[in-house]
């Protein structure tokens, strides 16, 4: 992954990400008390941004912190740190034109360690931006390995939290096993990977997990689900572990990778071993969707103000 941008946001302010800091009494410090965000931008236009942040707001409420800011006030924080950054890279001669944004709320802290609530914390709230991991056309067509683990995260990974010590271990036990990620069973279902969800193809169909509280709703995999509407429609059905080492295709996805093949489980080949058909579709409807300046304003154009 490389560096991220030199321009950070932190509780009100612009400042140099290495000069950032927080208190070690932060509740996301002590507790992972706190959600997060990850969203790309292309070309400056931050891509599926209602989306991201109607999940932030949904995070939010769901472990009871009141949203620091209205979708608009996002909006306005973050096109200013994007800008901030695009400014300073052109003045070093550098290109971020397709960057992601990682946004945390946390509690914020008080003067003691609690698990209960604080009754007066500010919430702090974080951002910065990054450039998007590009992959080389070649690195795209030879796709990835995942291995396959059993999931021992907590019961609401429906939750975009930052308590991702179960998903690091994950994924580092992919890498120690020469993989990219770990896609997540549990009791033989097939759940989603580290930090992706996970599409299976077999006889022509696709397949993606249900919601449940063992999954993080993606966005990039409803986007996915929206491009496929009419020509490829996606099912959301149980997968069975034997499904998945058996099918035709497998992919994953997440904001920062797309839709991304993966030719190979457990050291056995998926499918004819090579990104299929139908991935190449749906790589390329991205593509295309995150190219058109039209395609995000099926949100309401209100978006903005909201
Ligand atoms: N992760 N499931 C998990 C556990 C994830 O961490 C992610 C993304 C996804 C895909 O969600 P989306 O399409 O909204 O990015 C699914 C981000 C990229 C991360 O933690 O860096």
């Amino acid at each position: 992954m490389a560096e991220p941008l030199p321009i950070c946001y932190l509780n009100g302010a612009y400042l140099p990400l290495r000069e950032a800091r927080i208190s070690p009494l932060d509740r996301g410090f002590l507790f992972a008390d706190g959600v997060y965000e990850v969203l790309p931008v292309h070309a400056g236009h931050m891509f599926r941004f209602r989306e991201h942040f109607d999940r932030l707001a949904r995070n939010l409420a769901a472990i009871r912190l009141a949203a620091p800011h209205t979708h608009g006030q996002w909006l306005t924080i973050l096109d200013e740190l994007v800008r901030r950054n695009r400014d300073r890279a052109i003045g070093h001669h550098s290109d971020v034109e397709d960057m992601y944004l990682y946004v945390q709320v946390t509690r914020g802290a008080e003067y003691s360690r609690n698990h209960s609530f604080p009754a007066h914390a500010t919430p702090s709230v974080f951002a910065m931006a990054a450039p998007l991991p590009t992959l080389s056309e070649e690195e795209r067509l030879r796709g990835c390995a995942a291995i396959t683990i059993e999931d021992f995260r907590w019961g609401r990974c429906d939750i975009k939290s930052t308590a991702l010590l179960a998903n690091v271990l994950m994924k580092q036990q992919a890498v120690d096993a020469g993989a990219q990620e770990a896609i997540i069973v549990r009791e033989g279902e097939v759940l989603e990977g580290a930090s992706s969800n996970v599409f299976v193809v077999s006889g022509g169909c696709i397949s993606t997990p249900p919601d449940s509280p063992h999954i993080l709703p993606g966005v990039t995999r409803d986007t996915a689900r929206l491009l496929t509407r009419q020509s490829l429609p996606v099912q959301a059905r149980r997968i069975g572990v034997a499904e998945l080492r058996s099918a035709d295709e497998v992919w994953i996805s997440a904001s920062t990778r797309d839709v991304l093949a993966v030719t190979m489980i457990d050291g056995q080949p998926v499918g004819s071993g090579v990104p299929g058909p139908l991935w190449k579709r749906m790589y390329e409807a991205f593509r295309d969707a995150r190219s058109n300046p039209l395609f995000d304003t099926g949100s309401p154009p209100d978006t903005r103000h909201v």
